[in-house]
């Protein structure tokens, strides 16, 4: 039998650009959640998730319109309960019987206030301080009559229905959006929620890590599984996790496609031999890579060429294993949200990503992806609770294409070495002067440009190359880090003279967006 997570909260998302933000605040306040599409959601399927209480999204829709998001009636009487966040709180006030305008003049967004109409509810409990509480609204339609047996609790200058509350059938709504910093104390409110569904709060990284191999043992029986490892925190924690649970039934693919960095292949190998037990396959194929990746400069053919080939590499070495019917993969949260996402707009190819998702259909293997309910910072503590070595877990993220793609213009050995490097002088600087911690990731990136100096009484003429550091909660957005100038002269002094190749040193303080955090 499939092993039960005991108390859930079900988040049903209509789209809003903050219904990530709402399962980090209810995980914050260690409670479990899961994120569901609206559209997924059916009277049955609420039955066997058996949620404990369920959080209504934000969405950019109007409920005036005939065919925007709904739920079935009937989810509100099944005794469980519900706070309606912005669209949310309109459809539920919509569906139960009150009335929603459409909003006159330009809405309210941003900062407002909402103050008390002495109505007491418990979700406000302790939250209306003096006068009104800094709220952060959205909205252009607004409720204009409450459905039977609710009660206004806030009020706010274009919300007369901010803070809604049905309190016997434990139903809330809240017009403004308690998941974001700039609602003050906006925590409290979902903590008195969790308090009124009666949540034990008992949600943390060491009863889930317990949970995850008693189910990936269920799930993988007597069978072999393998995981493809790259030395990143993702692939790392998957692989300590399966070999926790399922002993040598699991084997490690480490692919060196001549990509990585200085020292980073004896760097993963020894982590993983120093500290575990766990069979890993070494598969050398710099030469292949590089020889596919002859005379390419167009970033996007880089990555799917890398891409196709790592997959062949893999195969490859899959197959030297015998059967094996289970394919672990370190997807997180993040990517299976945007996948299913409410709102179901394709968005744009920025880059393709690599990852081992493309396997062939041929390999017909199952996969496992105990990671999938997990954000980055999540993913570090179960690590941390693992056991795993603080460097890995603290590691910079490096990604799939490695550092061909940090390589604008054709790659070759020579760039390669000297791309090299100058990134682990740069890494260097950046430990020695204890920055490591405070930078989301930072790289070196070799420009295919070579410009005139002077070192010495002679003439150089060699290649110039770009420090990019970053700051990121999660890598989608991003920010220049605000090194001071000592710093930046030192390491570039140190990389002009200890580098052979490069003459000029320059710094990217381009955020994301515009740019993006790689340069291909
Ligand atoms: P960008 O450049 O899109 O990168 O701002 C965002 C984050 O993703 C990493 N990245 C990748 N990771 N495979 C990966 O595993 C990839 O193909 C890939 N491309 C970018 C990048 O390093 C940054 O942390």
């Amino acid at each position: 039998m499939k092993p039960e997570l005991k108390q859930l909260l079900l988040i049903i998302d209509f789209g809003s650009q903050f219904t990530k933000l709402i399962a980090r605040r209810i995980r914050e306040l260690n409670v479990y959640c899961a994120i569901h599409p609206y559209h997924t959601i059916d009277v049955s399927f609420i039955i066997k998730l058996n949620p404990r209480a369920i959080i209504l999204s934000g969405g950019p829709a109007t409920v005036l319109n005939e065919h925007s998001p709904k739920i079935p009636k009937e989810i509100y009487d099944l005794s469980i309960p519900i706070l309606g966040i912005c669209y949310g709180q309109q459809l539920m006030a919509y569906q139960l019987g009150g009335e929603v305008s459409k909003g006159t003049g330009n809405g309210e967004f941003g900062r407002s206030s909402v103050t008390s109409t002495a109505q007491n509810s418990d979700l406000v409990k302790g939250w209306f301080l003096e006068g009104g509480e800094q709220v952060w609204m959205s909205h252009g339609d607004t409720i204009s009559r409450l459905p039977n047996n609710f009660q206004i609790v806030g009020i706010s200058k274009k919300a007369p229905f901010a803070i809604i509350a049905n309190e016997k059938k434990k139903l809330y709504g809240v017009q403004f959006h308690p998941e974001v910093n700039q609602t003050h104390r906006g925590t409290l409110l979902l903590r008195n929620f969790i308090q009124i569904s009666s949540f034990a709060r008992d949600w943390n990284m060491s009863s889930y890590k317990d949970y995850l191999i008693k189910e990936i043992n269920e799930k993988v029986g007597t069978e072999e599984v393998i995981c493809a490892i790259s030395g990143g925190v993702d692939s790392s924690v998957v692989g300590v996790l399966l070999n926790k649970a399922i002993g040598d039934r699991l084997t490690c693919i480490f692919v060196d496609h001549g990509l990585l960095r200085e020292g980073e292949t004896n760097e993963v190998l020894k982590m993983f031999r120093d500290n575990y037990n766990i069979k890993i396959l070494y598969a050398e194929e710099k030469e292949l890579f590089l020889k596919a990746l002859s005379g390419i400069t167009d970033p996007e053919q880089k990555r799917k060429k890398i891409g196709n080939l790592f997959i062949k590499v893999f195969e490859k070495y899959a197959k030297s294993i015998g059967t094996v019917k289970f394919l672990a993969q370190g997807t997180l949260y993040p990517d299976v949200i945007e996948s299913a996402s409410a709102a179901g707009a394709p968005s744009a190819t920025i880059k393709s990503h690599h990852n081992v998702g493309g396997l062939p259909k041929r390999m017909k293997m199952s996969l496992i992806e105990p990671l999938r309910e997990l954000f980055k910072d999540e993913v570090r503590a179960l690590g941390t609770e693992l056991g795993i070595p603080r460097q890995f877990i603290d590691r910079h993220p490096f990604p799939g294409p490695g550092l061909a793609i940090r390589c604008p213009g054709e790659v070759t050995e020579e760039k390669l070495k000297i791309l090299r490097k100058a990134d682990s002088i740069f890494i260097d600087q950046i430990r020695k002067h204890g920055l490591y911690d405070q930078i989301w990731q930072a790289f070196v990136v070799l420009l295919p440009v070579r410009t005139v100096g002077v070192m010495g009484d002679d003439r150089t003429y060699d290649y110039s190359c770009v420090l990019r550091a970053v700051t990121s909660k999660d890598g989608m957005t991003a920010d220049f880090f605000n090194f001071n100038n000592n710093f930046l002269g030192e390491t570039a002094t140190r990389i002009i003279n200890e580098v052979l190749g490069i003459n000029r040193v320059t710094y990217d303080i381009t955020s994301k967006p515009p740019g993006t955090i790689e340069w291909e």
